[in-house]
């Protein structure tokens, strides 16, 4: 007798349906004589490992309006209305906000997040009321806290300062902003200076990088030289790398060979930089996405991250990776059988290696830690951003949800509609 039984579950990656096995907070195997304390039948709908997020800026989460709404909708303005509203910010007003959203993640399935964290901020509030955070949710929620020099490094008064005691202070990974720097100098010099610190502590690296349209901003080359040079393959990160887009092709094929060799992981933000980027274009006007097909074809490690939610750069979305996933369906034209499945890849194992999230994936003797999805397929969840219906953390139930009934009045008869191919 085990703990749980998940019959019929469609584990991704798998046509068959299998029967999956909890027991003391272990996936055990499960067949069809095995009995359990309870059983759940998921009637075939999908199942995944956690939702990995891994990008994030917990510490402006839902303060669109605040002091003013971003009129525009543009980058610069948004930086001007954070720069406003960061005057504001206490450590409460931080962790108060951040705990509403970590549980509208668990809800989604995600229990594994990277935040970067402003820490343009000669009392690091923002830092210290994460860092504290981190301690409270650990083993509900991984948190991994970027220190994220927001106006710079060297282009901010104190900002080496500042990034080497948010370090001392408990960042887990070193961020950096180079295109915002004031010459291209400093740009090269700051992800040096980051990249120094990141390997002088043993941290990670997760840096801005060229989130811009101007296909002058080169400084991902600078991030894949310093990770050949200092070894540090498979701890880096390029966030954003918009630029890339407008990179011209001879350009790009070198980089994303030198990306490939450093072995970098690179995060696209789908939501924010759909918004955000082609602002200067009176058409037509960009995408602004890097180029993720092509990096995906040199075998490079690309995740999908969230960006915002409801702060001065994004008003919408709720912390739903599939949203994001969602949406790079359409700008990054990837819609093809196999691509609906690397996209599911891209919110689950690919940032799980970026983050280095240990023993992660489905399999007996591994940790209990899934989400059900409300939909049969990827293509389904992709296609309906499906509900989750239950999310296990060490084989307990973490959250789940009941979906929607929807029903329509069809010539006098009620019927049910699901929204799925029968
Ligand atoms: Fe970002």
């Amino acid at each position: 007798m085990i703990d749980l039984i998940l019959r019929n579950a469609r584990v991704t990656g798998q046509d068959a349906l299998t029967d999956l096995g909890v027991d003391q907070g272990v996936i055990v195997a499960a067949d069809a004589g095995t009995t359990a304390a309870e059983t759940i039948d998921l009637g075939g709908r999908l199942v995944t490992p956690p939702l990995v997020e891994p990008h994030i800026h917990l510490d402006a989460v839902l303060t669109v309006g605040q002091p003013r709404p971003n009129v525009s909708g543009s980058l610069f303005e948004g930086i001007a209305v954070w720069a406003e509203r960061v005057a504001d910010l206490t450590y409460e007003d931080v962790q108060s906000r951040v705990r509403q959203i970590l549980r509208w993640q668990l809800a989604c399935g995600v229990q594994h997040v990277r935040s970067h964290v402003d820490v343009c901020d000669p009392q690091l509030r923002a830092l210290r009321a994460l860092v504290d955070l981190r301690d409270e949710v650990r083993g509900l929620i991984d948190l991994q806290l970027v220190a994220f020099p927001q106006q710079g490094i060297l282009g901010f008064d104190g900002g080496q300062e500042l990034m080497r005691e948010a370090v001392e202070l408990g960042a887990d990974v070193v961020g950096g902003i180079p295109h915002y720097e004031l010459t291209r100098e400093d740009g090269v010099e700051s992800v040096q200076f980051a990249m120094a610190l990141a390997d002088e502590f043993g941290l990670q690296v997760d840096i801005h990088c060229d989130e811009t349209d101007d296909d002058h901003s080169r400084f991902v080359e600078v991030m894949a030289a310093e990770t050949i040079r200092r070894g540090m393959s498979g701890r880096v990160t390029a966030s954003h790398t918009t630029a890339m887009h407008s990179y011209n092709s001879a350009y790009a094929y070198r980089l994303i060979n030198n990306i490939a060799r450093a072995g970098l992981h690179m995060v696209t933000n789908p939501l924010d930089n759909s918004v955000l980027q082609g602002r200067f274009d009176t058409g037509p006007i960009r995408r602004g996405h890097t180029r993720v097909k092509q990096l995906q074809e040199a075998g490079v490690n690309v995740c999908i991250g969230h960006d915002s939610v409801m702060d001065p750069w994004y008003p919408l979305g709720y912390g739903d990776p599939l949203q994001a996933a969602f949406v790079l369906v359409h700008l990054g034209q990837m819609s093809g059988d196999a691509e609906l499945i690397r996209l599911i890849e891209m919110i689950t194992t690919n940032p799980a290696a970026a983050l280095g999230v240990p023993d992660y994936g489905l399999r007996a003797g591994g940790q209990a830690d899934l989400v059900v999805f409300d939909a049969p397929s990827e293509a389904d969840a992709l296609r309906l951003v499906a509900p989750r219906t239950l999310v296990l953390r060490g084989g307990k139930v973490v959250a789940r949800a009941t979906p929607a009934q929807h029903t329509v009045i069809w010539d006098g008869t009620e019927e049910q509609v699901t929204f799925l191919r029968r």
